[in-house]
């Protein structure tokens, strides 16, 4: 295979291949897809790639605070030095855009598939976006590609958001199509749909399979909704579950609803049909994570703690929302709240709030729960274990009711127990028992 690339179009870009930037999307929303035809020496295309993705970089200010900034390659984006490969160089894919930042990949094949190899990302905060960013210059992150591999001959499909944590920063992917080693320069028309968007019917993550209850949606490439839904209704109420292994691990029931608020509040109902779960499970620590088609992450950390009598309880102690696709959205919202402590119970129960319930993430940021069970660790035979309700009327007015009733039921125990005692001491020498 040659190894330079060639103009194909004309185009004000600097070297060779051929970059498109997309401007469109529905709507307000902003959306800038990325769309690349890397071709060799003899114009033959080996690398096509079209697909959306935006960067959330955590950054430390001059007066030591953290803040986040967000990156969305939308311009000045050029795509030098993404090469075909040959025997001894991996096709690599190479983008650079803004001031001064740059994402590439490269590849690798076997003889029946091909699968993102190395992922390296360079982000520069002399960036006006991190101007109060208190080092300037090039930052590096490299991480391994979680893509699994890929039959050759197809082209990959990925609708849903996928996103690669490391060292502080996020990067989200979503809208993907991509081929690689392309054969005799035509995109195949055989599709490799990403298992997230088949997952609603199939679901198979690794490492720690997660696994969505609720009823499967029909088709994985229904179209994506192009207006947020003016929700007003209670959500729909989702079963979600994480398995370790064979084991199912956490167990969670709920009607999600987020309120956002931009100039005034907007609630967003999440929709569980459409919602895929990721996640880890821990003997102290587990995460819950939804990722719903409209590019919205809400994670949910559980922890264990012991109390002074030494019975452990769980809580919810984290929430972090990622919201790609905002109302309006030009810049994606990431809000958290790790002080959290919410949905408390003794551990080895599951906890239960049949009325809705409000997490506080942000001031601008909330969570409203409906029909919450949820139980993130020690789950037996894949069921929840005795609830624990949230109901006040549990707390403060039933349990001394019950513990009254019990001791007044021993009171009058007690009593009749004497006088039948008294009455049968009385009557012995005239009944025969
Ligand atoms: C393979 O590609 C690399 C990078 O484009 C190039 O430097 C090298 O000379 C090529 N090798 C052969 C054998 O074509
Ligand atoms: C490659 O193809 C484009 C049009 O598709 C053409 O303009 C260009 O001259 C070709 N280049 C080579 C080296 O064949
Ligand atoms: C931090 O940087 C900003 C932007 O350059 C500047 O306006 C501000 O004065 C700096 N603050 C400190 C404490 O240096
Ligand atoms: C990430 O942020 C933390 C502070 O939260 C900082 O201590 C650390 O150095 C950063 N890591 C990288 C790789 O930038
Ligand atoms: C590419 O071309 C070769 C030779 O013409 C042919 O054998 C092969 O099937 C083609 N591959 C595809 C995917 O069309
Ligand atoms: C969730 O699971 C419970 C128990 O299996 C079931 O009764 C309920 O109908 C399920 N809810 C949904 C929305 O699938
Ligand atoms: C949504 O949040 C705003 C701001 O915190 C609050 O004023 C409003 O009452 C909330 N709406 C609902 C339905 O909870
Ligand atoms: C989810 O799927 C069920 C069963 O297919 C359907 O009854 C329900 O309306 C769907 N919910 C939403 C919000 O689409
Ligand atoms: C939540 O966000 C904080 C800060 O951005 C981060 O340190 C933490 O790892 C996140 N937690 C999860 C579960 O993603
Ligand atoms: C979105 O933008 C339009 C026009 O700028 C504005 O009228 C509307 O209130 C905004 N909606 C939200 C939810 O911020």
């Amino acid at each position: 295979m040659a190894t330079r690339c060639t103009w194909t179009r004309p185009l004000s870009l600097t070297r060779c291949c051929l970059l498109l930037l997309v401007l469109g999307g529905p709507g307000f929303f902003q959306s800038h897809a990325v769309e690349v035809d890397v071709k060799d020496l003899s114009n033959t295309t080996c690398i096509y790639a079209k697909w959306m993705m935006s960067f959330l970089i955590k950054y430390e200010t001059n007066s030591s605070e953290y803040k986040n900034a967000t990156l969305v390659p939308s311009s000045n984006v050029t795509h030098d030095g993404s090469i075909c490969g040959n025997k001894t160089h991996a096709p690599l894919l190479a983008i650079q855009f803004g001031a001064g930042h740059s994402w590439s990949i490269n590849f690798t094949k076997t003889n029946e598939t091909y699968q993102g190899n190395v992922i390296s990302f360079t982000y520069n905060t002399n960036d006006t976006v991190f101007k109060d960013a208190k080092t300037k210059g090039l930052i590096n992150i490299v991480v391994n590609d979680p893509m699994r591999p890929v039959q050759l001959n197809t082209v990959y499909k990925c609708r849903h958001l996928e996103s690669i944590e490391v060292a502080n920063v996020s990067q989200f992917f979503w809208d993907v199509t991509m081929q690689v080693f392309v054969q005799n320069g035509t995109v195949s028309k055989n599709d490799s749909i990403c298992d997230a968007d088949k997952s609603t019917v199939a679901p198979t993550i690794v490492p720690t399979v997660a696994n969505l209850t609720t009823a499967p949606v029909t088709t994985a490439s229904s179209p994506q909704p192009t207006t947020i839904p003016k929700p007003v209704e209670k959500p729909f109420i989702g079963n979600y579950s994480l398995k370790d292994g064979n084991k199912t691990c956490l167990l969670a029931t709920m009607g999600l609803q987020l309120n956002v608020s931009q100039e005034k509040p907007v609630l967003i109902n999440i929709n569980p049909n459409t919602t895929h779960v990721t996640g880890s499970c821990g003997n102290t620590s587990a995460i819950l994570r939804l990722n719903d088609s409209n590019r919205r992450f809400i994670d949910f950390t559980f922890a264990v703690k012991s109390t002074s009598a030494n019975t452990p309880r769980f809580y919810l102690k984290e929430v972090n929302i990622t919201l790609i696709k905002l109302i309006n959205g030009s810049e994606p919202l990431n809000a958290g709240n790790n002080n959290l402590s919410a949905w408390d119970t003794f551990l080895g129960s599951s906890y239960m709030c049949q009325k809705e319930q409000t997490l506080v993430v942000t001031e601008d940021l909330q969570v409203h729960t409906f029909d919450l069970r949820i139980q993130p660790f020690r789950v037996e035979d894949n069921k929840y274990s005795k609830a624990e309700d949230c109901s006040p009327d549990v707390d403060n007015f039933i349990v001394p009711i019950v513990v009254g009733a019990a001791l007044g039921g021993l009171v009058a125990l007690v009593l009749m127990a004497y006088f039948v005692g008294h009455k049968k001491h009385r009557n012995a020498g005239y009944e025969q028992f």
